[in-house]
């Protein structure tokens, strides 16, 4: 799976994180790999391997400093593209820094986000050119935390739709995040199906809305590491909705990077407010080592948690408090976790295919493939007679999708 994640431009860190050229670089702990993150004289983005080639010394404690990096040991200076510059304790005619090239992975930003490419030189594919990739950045308002489980877990959150019924259930009035609250309420055990694409799983989920009625969510599991989850009620389907990447820092371990955007104007400060509860270390404040600071007053009266209201909070607790690596032999699977079920079947015919030599599914090589519209709405009322599938067809003609929509 890691072969399989280094074929993709994944994210990284925060820009905001290394935002001053020539500033301190920053740790970085990717697919197992410890590596630093910096930004050059000229503003470039190297994430290079920690340890210096010469005897090891991390290079997190550099001096960054006219275009490279320095390490502190023997002044060994390397470039963002993992060329070694300068070795000033060699006699002035070696030809030692021509011998060694470092680890060095390229990047690029977008979002707020450093995205990495950790794959094949020769492999490397078009960076995918999502709506939210190309906004202003006061349209997003991205925030990275820490997550205490392997990355799988996490992104199974995301294609799990009867969750919100009940996990994120808010007893008194709670007009944000997944939508309307009343409508996923009031049916705990929507129908699901998950659609294979050739970007990755689109999720369905029909709950029942009384009288004719069905609430219809679709969401989408965007290869290698996304869910693109729709928020905010029928308002959100033409504001944005919430993207949520998982990406693996090592077997035990992930980054979640939670991405919210208005299309069409800044993002808001109660918005953000709402997203936060992240320290500056990107630890949350509620996490498995304070129990999320559960209040069992809070549970029996205001929320099903106990944990306030913000989501990831909740989907932190139901995914890290599984175990580091949950052993899924163990598992009972029902109907409600067929979209479970899709994107592990899809995974694992990914990594199959990448076994057997082929490209693996949303792999950007032309820039039809780069026309990207992965539709995440919710459609509040739609009539039961209709087929939801033929549904989203309608939607997925951009054009009809605004009206059809909103
Ligand atoms: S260990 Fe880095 S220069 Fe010697
Ligand atoms: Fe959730």
């Amino acid at each position: 799976m890691g072969e399989l994640m280094r074929r993709y431009w994944i994210p990284v860190l925060l820009s905001q994180e290394i935002s001053e050229p020539d500033g301190a670089p920053v740790r970085v702990r990717l697919l197992g790999e410890d590596l630093v993150a910096f930004r050059d004289s000229k503003g470039r983005i190297g994430l290079l391997a920690e340890h210096c080639s010469h005897r090891g010394t991390s290079l997190y404690y550099g001096r960054n400093e006219e275009c490279g990096l320095r390490c502190i040991y023997h002044g060994w200076k390397y470039d963002i593209d993992g060329n070694v510059l300068e070795t000033p304790a060699e006699p002035a005619d070696s030809t030692l820094k021509n011998k060694v090239h470092h680890t060095a992975y390229p990047c690029k930003e977008a979002a707020g986000i450093v995205f990495a490419y950790m794959g094949p030189k020769e492999r490397i594919p078009l960076f995918p050119n999502y709506e939210w990739t190309t906004l202003a950045p006061d349209h997003l308002y991205v925030t990275k935390s820490i997550q205490d489980c392997n990355y799988l877990q996490g992104l199974e959150g995301e294609c799990d739709s009867s969750h919100l019924s009940f996990l994120h259930r808010a007893f008194t009035e709670n007009k944000r995040g997944g939508g309307d609250p009343d409508m996923y309420g009031r049916d705990g055990a929507p129908h699901l199906e998950g659609v294979e694409t050739d970007f990755g799983v689109r999720m369905i989920s029909c709950r029942n809305a009384g009288d004719g009625f069905t609430y219809l969510r679709v969401s989408n599991f965007v290869m290698p590491c996304y869910g693109f989850v729709p928020t905010g009620g029928l308002k959100g389907n033409l504001e944005g909705y919430t993207i949520h990447a998982h990406v693996p820092v090592d077997d035990k371990h992930a980054l979640r990077f939670n991405i919210f955007f208005r299309r069409n104007r800044p993002v808001t400060d109660e918005e953000k407010r709402l997203e936060a509860e992240i320290g500056p270390d990107h630890v949350k404040a509620r996490n498995i080592h304070n129990d999320y600071l559960q209040s069992r007053q809070e549970q029996r009266h205001e929320t099903f948690t106990g944990m306030g209201k913000n989501f990831l909070i909740h989907d932190s607790c139901a995914t890290e408090s599984m175990g580091p690596i949950v052993d899924r032999a163990r598992e009972h699977l029902g109907v409600g976790d067929i979209t479970v079920i899709a994107i592990r079947k899809f995974l694992l015919q990914a990594v199959r295919s990448l076994d057997s030599g082929k490209e693996p599914p949303h792999v950007i090589r032309t820039a039809e493939q780069n026309n990207l519209f992965h539709v995440a709405c919710i459609v509040e009322k739609m009539d039961s007679s209709i087929d939801p599938k033929q549904h989203i067809a309608e939607l997925l003609k951009k054009d009809k999708y605004w009206e059809t929509v909103g």
